[in-house]
């Protein structure tokens, strides 16, 4: 099982999509594990897009990503790093696919709705900066074994 961060950017909660957003990764069959509204410090915003910092839309991401209130989730399943990806779609709302969420609820290319890690070490440390001991739960979910397939003793 693989745990990876989701935020709702400031876009998202302003136009009333959270729901509809929130609503495709529990449909999909991934497990909310960990979920907060939140204003996202200069510092926040800085330290997890570090590896933007001197791009020349950096300074832009870092002010809309602390511009409004963000809801950060912890969304875990069996490659939920990719799945979530690729559900939401590519980076700029203009290219993504009908189908994902950025196709099909975004035009702007800077205002793309959702942030998604991109790897299992990124998932590891974003996790780290957006939630403390605790705020992730060990979910025991009743519906898991319909979910996955458990004959073989692991989910598939
Ligand atoms: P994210 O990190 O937010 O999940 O998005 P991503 O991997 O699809 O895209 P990334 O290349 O990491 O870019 C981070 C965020 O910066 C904004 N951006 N704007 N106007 C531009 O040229 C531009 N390029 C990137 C987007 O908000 C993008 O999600
Ligand atoms: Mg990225």
């Amino acid at each position: 099982m693989e745990t990876t961060l989701i935020i709702l950017k400031p876009d998202a909660v302003q136009r009333g999509l959270m729901g509809k957003i929130i609503t495709r990764f529990e449909e999909k069959g991934l497990a909310i594990v960990g979920m907060k509204m939140m204003t996202i410090s200069q510092d926040l915003a800085s330290t997890h897009y570090k590896d933007h910092q001197g791009k020349p839309f950096y300074d832009g991401l870092v002010g809309f990503m602390t511009s409004s209130p963000v809801v950060v989730m912890a969304v875990r399943g069996v490659g939920a790093i990719t799945i979530a990806r690729s559900m939401m779609g590519a980076t700029f709302g203009s290219k993504a696919d009908a189908g994902t969420i950025r196709g099909d609820f975004g035009v702007s290319n800077s205002f793309n709705l959702i942030h998604g890690s991109d790897s299992p070490v990124a998932a590891e440390r974003e996790l780290g900066l957006f939630f403390n001991d605790g705020e992730v739960q060990d979910l025991d979910r009743a519906i898991e074994s319909w979910v996955y397939d458990m004959s073989s003793g692991d989910p598939e």
